[in-house]
């Protein structure tokens, strides 16, 4: 998990300045990806030279590396490759040496980009090591830097392509990746590549150059696997011509790619892109051509890559005027739940109908069982709308944690309905319970923020939850746009259920006071802020519920936990008895949420049982709650709604009280110490 970019240009005047100011700008919108470490690989005076400039840290420490070095900013590229990478560590602790870009040598003869973790790098290094090669770092990442050169060394006298020497090397590697590779051998050329990360290219182009798709060509064998461990000498074949994005006329207009993990860092140049499927490799040569290849044969894949326009606009990505963005996002809920809503629901005949199932609904209705798979937050949505789906739909729903379904290698059958939720929709975890999934002949959803994305693209069929772009670390609109559109799902699963009309009549109705309920809940901010004072030093807390707010509880502790660094537990009330009792005392605070549904009782005998071992409990009730006294008791009070929904009004007060103690304990809140956005290892 990491942020990869590059930029690219051809017969076009850029000076170094332009250059590493796209390139910064490209990794801090990816920063949200990682950020333990930054570093940019530029053209240096001459193309035999590649210069890299490194720093632990955000991209701000990158950026004042760069500004106060020795590069000289004047010179001017007509064509200049560059690449650049923000760090997530996964193998190798946060330092300047294990910082990307990595290096096949002293002369960076090569230099590459890496996301994603290489499984087998060990025996690899091994192999290497035993060949006279000595390493830097302590990643996965830099035996492929050296393994190209290694290659590269072994056919020297011989033409070896860059394409060529790319997909031999690949060819050893396990495990996943989205890599960019540069070298001083093919100047003015890029190799990128991707298995199980994300990769996209955006396209600048003068008039002429208006293709609107890219052929995918065959590559003919390189080195034999087995050269590089058995020192075969390899024998190359020529590629086969094929049509490619390139000068229509042969004229040199300006030509400009920028490469990158995700949209984010490419919108601000082009809206022209083109998404690399998994096993593309795609090659930009010296005169600015895009070529793509297949690593793989064996697959039922178009043949074209389509130019897609990116839809998202550039406002949705930046803060405004609020200091994180994730507090933007907070506020934005009563805009996002409108926008998963709209177009969907039809609040005079009470019906949803969601484009992207309307063709599966048939088979989803008659499958055995529904099995909702997710990591995180994501997985929180899962568990929140569980009951309503088996109340609606009368289908038995299991949740399961992507990476715990996988380690068991859970039993799945044709007639199973697999759900896979995903605000990215490139965690790895997630994207490998789907495949397994596929493989074994389930009908696969997806649920997910991102267009294009792996989990959109494999999944037979789904629903964008459209929160637009979710940027701040700690995932807060996409929950309850997640949460939405599972219980959309299930009400328009649940139509042909004549006994369900009425119950489906009152949560649309729901659906539609929601989005003003959710204001009045922001409104309440300066006096969670206040709460925020109170609570910000205690070393441990609890939030506690039952029914429909369990779900709530794991994901408020979850907020409270990953952002302001306070142990925090979600526990089940009618679990109370069985242990977390013994941690009550006068010390812990206890948030309790105790809205109007059925199991209101219940959480109220909880209630009292913590105030009777002296417990210090903030109750979370609906305003019009007549039982509850202010005066004796802290209270959250927030607008009622059907059971069902309240989940999403009661996760907002949490939200925001989690952004309030983390900001007063100093937490960056959107970059919270060794988390990531989008988890795209194992
Ligand atoms: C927590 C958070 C994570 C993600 C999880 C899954 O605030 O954001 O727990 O929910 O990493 O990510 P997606 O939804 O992208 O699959």
């Amino acid at each position: 998990m990491c942020g990869i970019f590059a930029y690219l240009s051809y017969y076009v005047e850029k000076d170094r300045r332009y250059v590493a100011d796209t390139l910064l700008q490209g990794l801090s919108r990816l920063e949200y990806r990682g950020y333990d470490s930054a570093g940019i690989a530029i053209d240096g005076d001459s193309e035999a030279e590649t210069l890299i400039v490194k720093q632990v840290g955000k991209v701000s420490a990158l950026r004042a590396k760069v500004d106060s070095s020795e590069l000289s900013w004047d010179k001017v590229y007509t064509t200049q490759t560059s690449i650049s990478h923000t760090r997530w560590a996964t193998h190798g602790q946060p330092s300047p040496i294990n910082a990307h870009p990595h290096r096949s040598d002293n002369g960076n003869e090569f230099t590459i980009v890496h996301n994603g973790i290489i499984t087998n790098y060990k025996e690899l290094r091994t192999l290497l090591t035993n060949k006279g090669y000595s390493f830097e770092s302590e990643t996965d990442t830099e035996i492929v830097a050296k393994l190209l050169k290694y290659v590269f060394d072994s056919q020297r006298g011989q033409h070896i392509s860059f394409t060529d020497l790319a997909k031999a090397v690949i060819k050893e590697l396990e495990g996943a990746f989205a890599f960019l590779f540069k070298s001083v051998h093919f100047p003015g050329e890029i190799v990128a590549a991707r298995r199980g990360s994300p990769l996209l290219i955006g396209i600048k182009a003068g008039e002429n150059l208006t293709a609107d798709f890219v052929d995918v060509e065959e590559i003919t064998n390189a080195v034999a696997a087995s050269s590089i461990n058995e020192d075969k000498n390899p024998a190359y074949a020529k590629r086969a011509q094929s049509r490619s994005f390139s000068r229509a006329d042969g004229s040199n207009q300006p030509l400009e790619y920028f490469l990158a993990s995700d949209p984010s860092a490419i919108i601000e140049h082009t809206r022209r892109v083109l998404y690399l499927e998994d096993d593309d490799m795609a090659h930009i040569t010296a005169k600015g051509d895009l070529h793509i290849y297949r690593l793989r044969r064996d697959d039922g894949l178009s043949s074209i890559r389509s130019i897609k326009t990116l839809e998202m606009e550039l406002a949705a990505i930046m803060k405004g005027n609020f200091p994180h963005f994730m507090l933007k996002e907070i506020y934005e809920q009563p805009e996002s739940v409108v926008n998963t809503i709209r177009g969907r629901v039809d609040f005079n005949k009470h019906t949803v109908v969601l484009g992207g199932l309307r063709n599966y609904l048939a088979s989803i209705r008659r499958c055995r069982r529904i099995v909702f798979t997710a990591c995180g937050t994501s997985y929180n949505s899962c568990l929140a709308t569980r009951a309503i789906f088996e109340e609606l739909t009368e289908i038995p729903v299991s949740v399961e944690l992507s990476s715990e379904f996988l380690d068991r290698k859970s039993p799945i059958f044709r007639d199973d309905v697999c759900v896979f939720v995903s605000q990215s929709g490139e965690t790895a975890d997630t994207i490998l319970a789907l495949r397994y999934c596929l493989e074994r002949g389930a009908l696969c959803v997806g649920i997910t923020n991102t267009v294009g994305s792996s989990i959109s693209r494999e999944t037979h069929c789904g629903v964008h939850i459209n929160a637009g772009p979710e940027i701040g670390v700690a995932s807060t609109k996409a929950y309850t746009s997640q949460y939405l559109a599972l219980v959309m799902m299930a009400l328009q699963l649940g139509e042909d259920r004549i006994s369900m009309t009425e119950r489906r009549r009152e949560i649309i109705n729901g659906l539609r006071e929601l989005p003003n309920l959710v204001k009045e809940v922001l409104a309440m901010d300066s006096s969670i802020k206040d709460l925020s004072q109170t609570l910000y030093q205690q070393k441990s807390m609890l939030v506690l519920s039952r029914g429909f707010q369990s779900a709530t509880c794991l994901e408020a502790a979850l907020k409270i936990k990953e952002l302001s660094y306070i142990h925090c537990e979600g526990i089940m009330a009618g679990e109370l008895k069985h242990g977390p009792l013994a941690l009550i005392d006068e010390h812990i605070p206890v948030l309790i949420i105790m809205t109007k549904d059925a199991y209101y009782p219940k959480v109220q005998s909880a209630l009292q049982q913590v105030q009777a071992r002296k417990g210090n409990p903030i109750v979370i009730c609906n305003t019009d709650d007549t039982n509850i006294d202010d005066a004796a008791l802290k209270t959250i009070r927030i607008p009622h709604t059907v059971d069902c929904l309240q989940g999403i009004l009661s996760i907002i007060p949490l939200q925001l009280l989690s952004y309030h103690m983390a900001t007063l304990n100093g937490v960056d809140v959107d970059f919270p110490r060794n988390l990531a956005k989008s988890v795209t290892v194992e």
